[in-house]
């Protein structure tokens, strides 16, 4: 038995996902024995600690929440995207010294950013789409020379995600990114199947791929198409034995790249030459039917047994070994 804080919510369009992985994550924990205290962390970035007196700030709200911090063992940070996924709490809980689960500072920040993502991979031999970065103040400068993917550099559920096939449609597609951030990737579009690859890291450090799922999407993974049930997922995905090889080393070999910890999810696309890495999540969606869970449960691990198992490998980030 531990005693896990579980952090939902989060200051992003991602927001109400993270409250479904943090509200799955809590339940599963409690019915695998553990105590497990929650909190919520709001669109305005109010810590939301149960029975404190309402914070003036969030600064205020911090510090209240600090003191859970204390009464606690495990930080499950069940927060998508900026400010969680990015490596903000796992700084946190560095600077505690507070067990946290998932990636440290360093991963998750390199893995928030797909162009950095870019770089990493394919400074270790593994493929990304070509793509070029684009400064929010400057999309009135590009041109449009055939389709693309416009998006920004960190964001997440596909939001401000656009495939563009008309050169009219450029700028719009701009605009609609630099409203998630100031930096914006103008990538080639990449054809194949859409294959993701989930790897854990292990107390005691063994790391290993579960199984790959394949993601049926009639043409761009948007957001409508995540959320509203209609996504077809073939867990494992009918690959071959080489296919699959390809894939999970791939896969190890970024999380290794990075630095990961706990688990990431690699997202990859299938291509006629191989595989194209398209990004890295290091704290992916969790709840039971979620990706990530679904790919452990092909591997024979349930999703009780995949958040504790989580828990047991969760270490103190960035302390000296
Ligand atoms: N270069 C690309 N070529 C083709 N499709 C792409 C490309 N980049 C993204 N997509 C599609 O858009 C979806 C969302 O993009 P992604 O980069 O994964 O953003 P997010 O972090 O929001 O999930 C992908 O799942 C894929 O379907
Ligand atoms: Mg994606």
């Amino acid at each position: 038995m531990t005693r896990v804080l579980v952090i939902g919510g989060g200051q992003n369009s991602e927001h109400d996902v993270s409250l479904a992985s943090a509200s799955a994550v809590a339940a599963a924990l409690r019915a695998g024995g553990h105590e497990v205290s929650e909190v919520t962390i709001s669109r305005e970035g109010m810590w939301q600690v149960p029975d404190a007196p309402p914070p003036a700030s969030a600064a205020e709200s911090l510090a209240q929440a600090l003191s859970l911090l204390a009464d606690i063992e495990v930080v499950f940070p069940a927060v998508h995207g900026l400010l969680g996924e990015d490596g903000a709490l796992a700084a946190l809980c560095a600077l505690a010294g507070v067990r946290v689960v998932g990636s440290d500072l360093r991963a998750g920040a390199i893995g928030m950013d797909k162009w950095a993502t870019k770089l990493v991979a394919e400074a270790v031999g593994i493929r990304t789409a070509r793509g070029r970065l684009v400064a929010a103040s400057a999309i009135g400068d590009v041109e449009y020379d055939g389709p693309v993917v416009v998006k920004p550099v960190s964001a997440g559920s596909s939001h401000g995600v656009t495939l563009v096939q008309d050169a009219g449609d450029l700028l719009g597609a701009l605009e609609e990114a630099a409203a998630h951030d100031d930096r914006i990737l103008v990538e080639e579009v990449l054809h194949g199947r859409e294959i993701d690859v989930a790897v854990i890291r292990e107390a005691g450090g063994i790391r290993w791929a579960a199984p790959a799922l394949e993601i049926h999407a009639a043409g761009l993974f948007d957001t409508a198409t995540k959320y509203d049930g209609s996504a077809r997922f073939t867990v494992p995905a009918a690959l071959t034995a080489t296919e699959g090889a390809v894939l999970k080393r791939a896969a190890v070999a970024m999380f290794d790249a990075l630095g990961c910890a706990g688990i990431a999810r690699m997202d990859f696309f299938l291509t006629s030459e191989g595989p194209v890495l398209n990004e890295v999540n290091t704290m992916p969606g969790m709840t039971a039917a979620s990706q990530v869970p679904r790919m452990f449960a092909a591997a024979g691990v349930s999703y009780e047994d995949l958040v504790d198992r989580l828990v047991r490998a969760a270490v103190v980030p960035g302390a000296a070994r």
